[in-house]
């Protein structure tokens, strides 16, 4: 079957780590280039987890750092979520630095952009940063970009500011670049994400589906989006989960605008679902998800990464 090319950008985070960990074992992707942004936590920190965990599972995928802070914003820390490390929970064996490229996330992405024979995909799920960086450092790799699929973003309320997600509330004048560069973008807000659960009867599932299990066991015992009765949030998968079960979603095609100067509202994203702003549609949002099908997806999904 042919794979279809991507790229995630990513700060892992423990949910980026069962996100890239489905991605990964999918027969239908090829991960082309795993690139690192400041994030959830320091670019040092979330580049040694991205290391750690394909030391773990013993595949070579090449690994490059990016943007250690956002565009213009202070840079925020969701140590309280994911543990001080970004992945706390599980003791890795020292990260292979073999994997890791010597240029910028940037220009790796630009690089491997120009090689393909075809256009890719890229699957931020993080700080939009580097997105943003290579839009403006190389305008042309916009042609051979298929489309940008999205962890981030809220139909709603925020889950970092009061109105705004975590990621686009990390850099809000990167989403803002990405949202109005024209390439089609596809957004897994929280409004799917708060829906995308694990509960403790799952995590048990996952425990006894072998070594990777018992890993992401032992993180999602640490993490901290989300709680055991009301269940952990599945975030980041939610992107990948648009990729390869794109059925799961109830999708709808508007206009999203990323606020950037509001001193309370910096980060929201404003998603004009009823038109009120007159203009053309630039982002498929997904704006539900089939929760029963996304858990189902996800344990079998994660059966597979052995
Ligand atoms: O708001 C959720 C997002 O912020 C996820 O990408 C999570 O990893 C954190 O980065
Ligand atoms: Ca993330």
């Amino acid at each position: 079957m042919k794979k279809r090319p991507i790229i995630i950008d990513t700060d892992p985070g423990i949910d980026d780590a069962i996100a890239i960990a489905i991605a990964l074992f999918s027969e239908e992707l090829e991960v082309k280039l795993i690139s690192t942004v400041a994030g959830n936590v320091s670019l040092d920190k979330v580049t040694n987890n991205a290391l750690k965990l394909l030391a773990f599972w013993g595949r070579p995928v090449p690994v490059a750092m990016g943007a250690d802070r956002p565009l213009l914003a202070a840079p925020l820390d969701a140590g309280d979520i994911h543990g001080s490390s970004g992945m706390d929970g599980y003791d890795f064996p020292d990260p292979d630095r073999s994997n890791l490229l010597g240029e910028h996330a940037v220009n790796a992405m630009y690089r491997v952009l120009k090689e393909s024979g075809e256009k890719i995909t890229l699957v931020p799920i993080a700080p939009l940063t580097n997105i943003a960086l290579l839009l403006r450092m190389y305008p042309d790799a916009k042609e051979k970009i298929e489309e940008i699929v999205l962890m981030g973003g809220s139909l709603t309320r925020g889950n970092k500011g009061v109105m705004s997600e975590f990621n686009i509330t990390c850099d809000p004048e990167a989403a803002r670049i990405v949202f109005e560069s024209g390439i089609p973008v596809v957004m897994a807000p929280l409004d799917v994400g708060w829906k995308a659960l694990v509960h403790p009867e799952d995590s048990v599932r996952i425990k006894d589906m072998g070594r990777t299990g018992e890993m992401i066991y032992a993180l999602l015992r640490k993490y901290r989006g989300g709680g055991l009765k009301t269940g952990l949030r599945m975030y980041d998968s939610c992107a990948i989960a648009y990729l390869l079960k794109p059925e799961l979603f109830e999708v709808e095609e508007t206009y999203v605008a990323v606020e950037t100067t509001g001193s309370l509202t910096a980060g929201t994203t404003v998603a004009d679902l009823k038109g009120y702003l007159k203009q053309p549609p630039n982002t498929k949002v997904c704006t539900d998800i089939n929760t029963g099908m996304f858990k189902d997806w996800l344990l079998s999904a994660l059966k597979r990464c052995d």
